[in-house]
Parts: structure tokens; C-alpha cells; sequence
């Protein structure tokens, strides 16, 4: 395929050596004179293992070149990709002057481009260029890529071009490595025709391809660097503990990350409700105290408590944003299967609900409160005295008596709560459901809008949950 490549820094010249190796013919645009030359002598513009032997063989074979001409490099490719610069701002916002420069020229250089795409040899309609994006960019971007190609060529997106998200996770000191073994290849894009073209172009990288939404493939680069700076920040705080304590932090995560069934595991991952229970909480609570009584600072394990009361309070926001007051709690032991209230956080959300004069009804099968005793009956009663009142093993009634629905957990006895119940507004904690068509209001705690009946009541809902006291 004919590609054209839009910086050549890191990224961007471990990008065109590896597609050329891929037996694409590529042109590499950047506005460094000197990165344009050494490619055009088929050397790199970067430090980096392989890249000096791969830009080589690619010069050799007459499969890479650069140019500073925007035109030539978009009249002679199908698909442009953007790997320029987005360094942060001042003030730590992202600078996206790069992009949205390398867009309009894109865009001006395509109003005279008169071939539809030809060289991929798939079905890919009217498509005169696709442009991949593949700089590291905030969500929102893609669209505003679009918006600025579309006022400079007077084109029309989807129609004429379209634009893929293609986030780039190779690291460097290893990019030409990483490259051609990265743990997936995530395409977002809107056109299974584009999808089409990014398959072509990785048909050599073994890697699971992986095509979703634009957005979503925009957040996964945040979510995956924020996620391995954690990983990091999370070992040092647990070495610094260990030192104190001399005892040898390298062993100690050896053996935490040999449990690849709850530590390094899927497990745990998805958004939902706080964390609860009697282990969770207060042994969190224990190893913050035990590196707080020997000086060790660990911001980051701290956090993880204030982190979780957050959740707590925006879940008691998000019922009271649905202007009702009479709610049902579906489930109130921490989890499915038990009658544990010990640290359950729904118990925190009823209290709160409680003291705001919300009508409460709990249903939960597993709660008995003439059978509950000793720790569970003790913690229970210091929260709710009366709770005998507001506890009923009657699912039917709860849901008929209540405006607004709160499904705490995945017992499957709540699956049907939507059929059964047309028009109750549900507020679902725990993603009971993955989609949603139900003749209702519907609000998930941490995830959007998957039902298309609730427009024009998000501002309700986005009120400052962090002003909510229990
Ligand atoms: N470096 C990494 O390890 C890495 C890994 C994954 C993703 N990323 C992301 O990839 C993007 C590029 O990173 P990088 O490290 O290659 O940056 P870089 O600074 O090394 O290279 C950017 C290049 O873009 C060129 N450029 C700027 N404006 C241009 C324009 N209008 N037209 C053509 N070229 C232009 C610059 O001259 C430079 O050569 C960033 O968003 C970065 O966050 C970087």
C-alpha cells in the first residue's frame, strides 16, 4: 500500500522503516529539513536498535522516502498517518497545535486529489484517503481532525475520507521490537471499510487486531501509561514499606505477581461499585497505618480509601439526581451470594439516603435481621438501628413501591428487573446489563449512555457528586 507518514521523530521513522519492511512503500513528511535529508539517504533520524540496518534495506529497495512537499505525499499515498509531536503545555494540558497544523494541510493538499483510493486492492467505496492518527491524542480529537480536513478540502468525512484513531504502544530503547510484536493493534474507526485497509497494512504483525470505537481507542493509550505508571508508583510504595520492615521487596513481588488469578488477572478491573466487605477495607487500612508508624510516605496506597468513599458519594449523588424520593436498594450485603453487611458501601449510601429523607426499601434475600449476629449485627446496628423497617424479602413489592431502582449486585434474580418493570427509573451499580433497551431511565454509575430514552437529562445527573456528605 502507498502510505505517507506525518512526522519523522521517534515514532514516526520506527513507523516508515517497519511499514516499508511490511513491503509498503512509504513517504515520510516532516518540517525538519535534516530528518527529510537522512531518510532520503536511507538513514534514521533516531537512536534505536535495527532502525539504522531497516532504514537501509528500505532505501535500498526504493520503499522509503521523505519529502517536505504535503501535497506530493498525499496526491501519491491512500492513507496518511500523524505521528507528530503532542507535547503538554505549561500547565499540563495537551498541545494539539501539531495535529490540527498537519490536518489543514492534509486537508488543503486533498481538494485536488482526484483518485479514489486504488492501490490496497479492497472495496472501499469513493474514499479518496484515509488519514490514521497516530499520535498520542485526548478523545474528542479524531472529530476535530475530521472537521478541520473537511473546512480545508471540502470534502465530506465518511464520504470522501475518512479518519482512523491507531495509537502507537511501542516504548523506546525496544520500538523496532515493539513494533513488530505489540500486544494488540487497536484500530478505532467508524467505516468497516477502513477497517478493511488497517488489516491489509498489519496483516504481517501477529498481534490480535482490534477494531472499536474512535473514542474508545483514543482513551486506551491514557488508560494504559496511566495504568503502568501506577504499576511502578505502587511497587516503590510497597518496596519502601518492605525496607523498613527489612524484608526483601523484590521477593515479595516476585510472589504478588505469580497470582495471575486476582493480582495479575482481569479481576478487579471493571468500573462499578466501591470495594467493601471485612478484608478489603481494613487490611488496605492496616498496611497504610503500619508504613504510617514507621514514617514511610505512600500517597498512592492512602489514596486508594479516598478513591473508593468517592465512588460511595457519587453513587448517593447519581439517586438523588433522578428527583424521586422513594428508592428501592436492590442488594445489600457487599456482594452477590452472602449476607455480609460488614463494610458493605451500599449500607453508607442508605444511611446517607436515610438522613436526606429518602423512603428506602432494601431487598435482599440473604439478609434475615432477626438472624443476623455477632460483628455483622454489631456493624449493621451502628449504621442502621432500624433497619428491620426498610428490610423485606419481597423483591415484587420493593420494585412496585419504588420510583427509583438501585441494583447493588449480579444476583440473577435482578436480570429481569427491566422487563418487569417498564418506566421505574434503575440506577445500576454493577453493569447488570451490557446493553440496554428498556422503556425507562437508566443510569450506570460509571459508564454512559446506553439508553437512547434518557436525552437532555445528563445535566441533572453531572451535579458535583464530591459535594455529597454522608
Ligand atoms: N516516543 C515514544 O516512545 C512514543 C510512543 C508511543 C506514542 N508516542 C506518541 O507519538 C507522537 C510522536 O512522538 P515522537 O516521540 O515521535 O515525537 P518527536 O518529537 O520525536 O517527533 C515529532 C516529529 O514531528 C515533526 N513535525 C512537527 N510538525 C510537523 C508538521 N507540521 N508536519 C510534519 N512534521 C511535523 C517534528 O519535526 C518531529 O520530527 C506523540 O504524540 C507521542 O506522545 C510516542
Amino acid at each position: 500500500m502507498n502510505i505517507s507518514i506525518f512526522g519523522l521523530g521517534y515514532v514516526g521513522c520506527v513507523g516508515a522503516a517497519c511499514l516499508a519492511k511490511l513491503g509498503h512503500r512509504v513517504v515520510g513528511v516532516d518540517v525538519n529539513e535534516n530528518k527529510v535529508r537522512l531518510i532520503n539517504e536511507g538513514k534514521p533520524t533516531i537512536i534505536e536498535e535495527g532502525i539504522a540496518e531497516l532504514c537501509a534495506e528500505a532505501h535500498e529497495k526504493g520503499l522509503m522516502s521523505a519529502t517536505m512537499d504535503v501535497r506530493e505525499a498525499v496526491h501519491r499515498t491512500d492513507v496518511s498517518f500523524i505521528v507528530v509531536g503532542t507535547p503538554s503545555s505549561k500547565e499540563g494540558h495537551l498541545n494539539l497545535n501539531y495535529i490540527y497544523a498537519v490536518a489543514k494541510q492534509i486537508g488543503e493538499a486533498l481538494k485536488d486529489k482526484t483518485s479514489a483510493i486504488g492501490d490496497c486492492r479492497l472495496e472501499i467505496g469513493n474514499l479518496k484517503h484515509i488519514i490514521a492518527i497516530r499520535s498520542t491524542v485526548l478523545p474528542g480529537t479524531n472529530e476535530k481532525v475530521g472537521a478541520i480536513i473537511a473546512q480545508a478540502s471540502g470534502l465530506v468525512r465518511g464520504k470522501d475520507f475518512t479518519i482512523v484513531s491507531n495509537p502507537e504502544f511501542l516504548r523506546e530503547g525496544t520500538s523496532v521490537k515493539d513494533y513488530f510484536n505489540p500486544p494488540l493493534t487497536l484500530v478505532g474507526t467508524d467505516m468497516p471499510e477502513a477497517e478493511a485497509v488497517f488489516r491489509e497494512i498489519y496483516k504481517g504483525i501477529e498481534a490480535e487486531f482490534i477494531c472499536t470505537d474512535i473514542r474508545v481507542a483514543e482513551m486506551m493509550k491514557y488508560v494504559n501509561n496511566t495504568y503502568h505508571a501506577l504499576k511502578i508508583v505502587f511497587g516503590n510504595e510497597v518496596g519502601n514499606i518492605c525496607k523498613e520492615l527489612n524484608i526483601d521487596s523484590h521477593k515479595v513481588m516476585e510472589i504478588f505477581c505469580k497470582d495471575k488469578q486476582l493480582n495479575i488477572s482481569p479481576y478487579y478491573f471493571k468500573p462499578g461499585f466501591a470495594y467493601g466487605g471485612s478484608c478489603l477495607p481494613k487490611d488496605m487500612k492496616a498496611l497504610k497505618t503500619l508504613a504510617h508508624d514507621h514514617y514511610v510516605e505512600v500517597p498512592v496506597i492512602e489514596a486508594i480509601g479516598e478513591s473508593n468513599e468517592l465512588q460511595k458519594r457519587r453513587a448517593v449523588q447519581l439517586i438523588m439526581a433522578q428527583g424521586q424520593r422513594k428508592v428501592g436498594i436492590l442488594g445489600l450485603s457487599f456482594k452477590s451470594g452472602t449476607d455480609d453487611l460488614r463494610c458493605s458501601p451500599i449500607v453508607d449510601v442508605v444511611e446517607s439516603l436515610l438522613g436526606k429523607g429518602f423512603e428506602i426499601r432494601i431487598y435482599d434475600k440473604n439478609v434475615k435481621v432477626s438472624e443476623l449476629t455477632g460483628t455483622n449485627k454489631d456493624f449493621i446496628m451502628a449504621k442502621i438501628p432500624h433497619l428491620q423497617h426498610f428490610v423485606t424479602d419481597d423483591l415484587e413489592a420493593v420494585c412496585r413501591e419504588s420510583d427509583v431502582l438501585v441494583v447493588t449486585n449480579k444476583e440473577a434474580e435482578f436480570a429481569d428487573v427491566l422487563g418487569r418493570w417498564p418506566g421505574k427509573t434503575v440506577v445500576d451499580l454493577v453493569r447488570q446489563w451490557k446493553e440496554v433497551d428498556y422503556d425507562g431511565r437508566y443510569e450506570g454509575l460509571s459508564w454512559g449512555d446506553v439508553n437512547a430514552n434518557r436525552e437532555g437529562q445528563e445535566a441533572d445527573v453531572k451535579r458535583d457528586f464530591r459535594q455529597t456528605e454522608f
